[in-house]
């Protein structure tokens, strides 16, 4: 599809430099295409600008934009977007990027315009991430997807209220895997190795694991390492003992939505 006008992206910090760099990256957007609204200068969008992109120019630039992204922490959005409002016609998009602001809520804040979730990772900025995304609006979603799937995988959640439970698992996951790197490394030790070469050993080989696992069923996958009785199957049989690994998980994921959903209330 071709987007109906400039996308405007409202912030360039972390996510906001991600989404610019995967949009460039992928040809989803051309850049003189692109507005960016940022109050202080940043190299992705110093670098878009070398390419055609336009930064902070006058308002009344926003007169024809398709689709604004707003890519700011939440604490400030109401600020950030009420200069602009007066500018956006009747068919513009507003696409938010923001952990825990509702959609209620933003309508309530903004006014009349459709409005898509999108929940992307900052993979997106090499074109490998993930991203959910929710709205009401067919249009809206599809414009949505339509800006996220070249650099993400992307799916639609059938419920706003998913958001949350999706910011879980996908917002979060990196850090539990690091978590995880980490515990390993550090079970290396407690089993003998020096803290470097545990360090290396745990990063080095759930890196590959991690590349290498594609589409692959997981179950699949585990049990082409781990043989009937050989080490890696009693490593597993400890590490979920009377189902301790899936209640773990299941007790992370639960306080990372509760916290999610206080965040947005
Ligand atoms: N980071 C992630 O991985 C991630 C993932 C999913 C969702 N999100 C969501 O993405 C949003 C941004 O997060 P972030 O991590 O990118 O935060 P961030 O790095 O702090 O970026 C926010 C940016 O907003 C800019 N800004 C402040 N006021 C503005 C205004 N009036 N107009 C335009 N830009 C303005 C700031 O500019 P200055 O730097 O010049 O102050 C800053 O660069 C949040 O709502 C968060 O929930 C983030």
């Amino acid at each position: 599809m071709t987007v109906p006008g400039p996308v405007v992206l409202v912030g360039c910090g972390r996510l906001g430099s991600a989404i610019l760099e995967g949009w460039l990256l992928t040809d989803t957007v051309a850049a003189q295409d692109l507005i960016i609204l940022s109050p202080s200068e940043k190299p992705a969008a110093e670098a878009a600008r070398a390419r055609g992109a336009r930064i902070n120019p006058p308002l009344e630039a926003l007169t024809e934009a398709a689709v604004i992204v707003l890519a700011v922490k939440p604490a400030i959005w109401r600020a950030a977007m009420a200069p602009l409002t007066p500018f956006l016609n009747d068919q513009a998009v507003i696409l938010s990027v923001m952990a825990g602001v509702t959609a209620p809520s933003l309508a309530e804040g903004i006014g009349g315009w459709p409005i898509v979730r999108v929940m992307p990772t900052t993979g997106v900025s090499r074109g490998r991430g993930v991203a959910s995304v929710w709205s009401a609006d067919p249009r809206a979603e599809t414009l949505g997807r339509h800006l996220f799937a070249a650099m993400a995988e992307t799916v639609v959640l059938t419920d706003e209220a998913l958001m949350d439970a999706a910011t879980a698992v996908a917002g979060s996951g990196a850090a539990y895997f690091y978590a995880f790197t980490e515990a390993l490394a550090r079970a290396g030790q407690a089993a003998g190795l020096d803290a470097t070469t545990a360090d290396i050993l745990a990063r080095t080989t759930l890196r590959s694991a991690a590349d290498s696992m594609g589409d692959d069923a997981l179950d699949a996958l585990i049990g082409r390492i781990a043989s009937p009785g050989g080490s890696t199957r009693a490593g597993l049989d400890a590490l979920d003992r009377d189902g301790r690994l899936q209640t773990t998980l299941d007790e992370t994921v639960a306080a990372a939505v509760r916290r999610n959903r206080e965040m947005g209330a």
